[in-house]
């Protein structure tokens, strides 16, 4: 297979971890990186020992070849800097949420479909093991159907007026940052909910620094979500099914073991292992694509990335979280 060019806008935390990732799948790497200060694309350059290092996005985007570009900048950035990538003709993988709101992104996928480009949101955790495990058993009817969900993530984060969570105009706040994952899962086990109701602690400036919901689905499921960066939750899931249940530990979106509880009192406990952060199965699922023609992977397709950012939005109506890009018109 011809290697994948690679570049990576906005070499931050994220980045760093993705990057070194790289390391753990043989002749895979990142060929460039931009970051709006230099040095730091210097160093993360040297760090991972890419070719070439650029102190401005567009400019990396002229001079290289890159098949696909890795956006990995706070939320308010991603639709600005995926519509440039896009426009340049590059690929896409986005860090999540992919958009502010659900407007820009269908800017975006009309964008990407037009100019015949593959773009994924980073929903990295699909990818990992434990969850292709997951929905095997699921799929094999291990525990029936599925009739609910549970899942929690929280950590405690003192305010820092500095933090891009606490920040509206980087997209603060814990239902966009974390919220998504627990909000992933539940559509992923029972598709798109035909009513929510959502309740959040807003801070002065109406970010989110909790939301709790609770979802309704056609198929007679019911999902309970709660995000927050208020307190150590347990951060753990459960699917429920007919015969039995999933539980995922602590921190379950990326855990590397799950539990499935038959109704008979049976107890499976499964353990996968990996290397690294986890990021290298999201790495090869793109590559596949790219090498394929794809323009969307078939695990993270874009209708996923809709029906969570149409979902964020629903409960940012009810709860009123507001963010600056809310005001602009992108439909
Ligand atoms: N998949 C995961 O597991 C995971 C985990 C954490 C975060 N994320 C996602 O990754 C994204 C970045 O999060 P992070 O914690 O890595 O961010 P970060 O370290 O705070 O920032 C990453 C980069 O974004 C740019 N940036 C940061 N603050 C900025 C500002 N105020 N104005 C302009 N540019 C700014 C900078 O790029 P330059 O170097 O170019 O200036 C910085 O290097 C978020 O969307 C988040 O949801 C994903």
């Amino acid at each position: 297979m011809v290697p994948i060019r690679w570049g990576i806008i906005a070499p931050g935390r994220i980045a760093n971890k993705f990057a070194s990732d790289f390391s753990l799948i043989h002749n895979h790497s990142i060929t460039s990186v931009a970051s709006t200060n230099i040095e730091r694309a210097r160093v993360f350059a040297d760090k991972y020992k890419l070719s070439s290092f650029y102190g401005d996005y567009m400019e990396m985007l002229t001079k290289e070849k890159l098949d696909i570009v890795y956006i990995a900048s706070p939320h308010s950035f991603h639709f600005e800097q995926a519509k440039m990538c896009l426009e340049m003709g590059v690929s896409v993988l986005c860090e999540k949420p992919v958009t502010i709101h659900s407007g820009q992104l269908k800017q975006l996928l009309s964008l990407a479909a037009e100019k015949r480009l593959f773009f994924m949101e980073a929903l990295w955790t699909v990818f990992l093991p434990t969850y292709t495990q997951i929905f095997e058993r699921i799929e094999r009817g291990d525990i029936g159907s599925v009739i609910s969900v549970k899942a929690d993530f929280g950590f405690q984060m003192p305010f820092d007026q500095d933090s891009r969570l606490f920040n509206p105009s980087l997209g603060g706040g814990s239902l966009l940052d974390i919220g998504i994952y627990p909000l992933l899962l539940a559509t992923l086990c029972l598709g798109y909910p035909e009513e929510i109701k959502a309740l959040a602690s807003l801070t002065e400036l109406q970010v989110d620094d909790e939301i709790v919901a609770i979802l309704k689905y056609k198929k007679k499921g019911l999902a309970q979500i709660q995000s927050t960066i208020r307190a150590n939750t347990r951060t753990e899931a459960f699917i429920y099914g007919e015969n039995g249940s999933i539980w995922v530990p602590n921190r379950w979106i990326d855990s590397q073991k799950f539990y499935v509880l038959k109704s008979d009192g049976q107890v499976d406990l499964i353990h996968s292992p990996w290397k690294g952060f986890g990021y290298q199965f999201q790495i090869l699922a793109v590559e596949k694509c790219l090498a394929q023609g794809l323009f969307e992977n078939p695990l993270v397709p874009h209708s996923l990335s809709f029906q969570l950012m149409n979902q964020m939005d629903e409960i940012r109506k009810q709860t009123g979280i507001i963010y600056p890009e809310d005001a602009l018109n992108y439909e």
